[in-house]
């Protein structure tokens, strides 16, 4: 693990789905919360390991648009 990723967008934050931290934070420009992204992507609907990871972005992308 690199904590320094040159591209943190790829990272993958569920890895059930496959689903990156950019789809994530694409969704939530597109105004999707976080049941809606869990339907989407399937990010959350498997394992759940994924959950605080993701809750927590979603709150911090929700805290920088203030
Ligand atoms: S890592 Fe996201 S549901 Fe398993």
């Amino acid at each position: 693990m690199n904590a320094n990723n040159a591209n943190p967008e790829d990272e993958v934050m569920c890895h059930c789905s496959g689903t990156t931290r950019g789809n994530i934070q694409t969704l939530f420009e597109q105004g999707m919360s976080m049941d809606a992204i869990s339907r989407w992507t399937g990010a959350i609907s498997g394992c759940g390991g994924c959950e605080w990871d993701i809750a927590q972005l979603l709150n911090d992308l929700a805290e920088r648009q203030t």
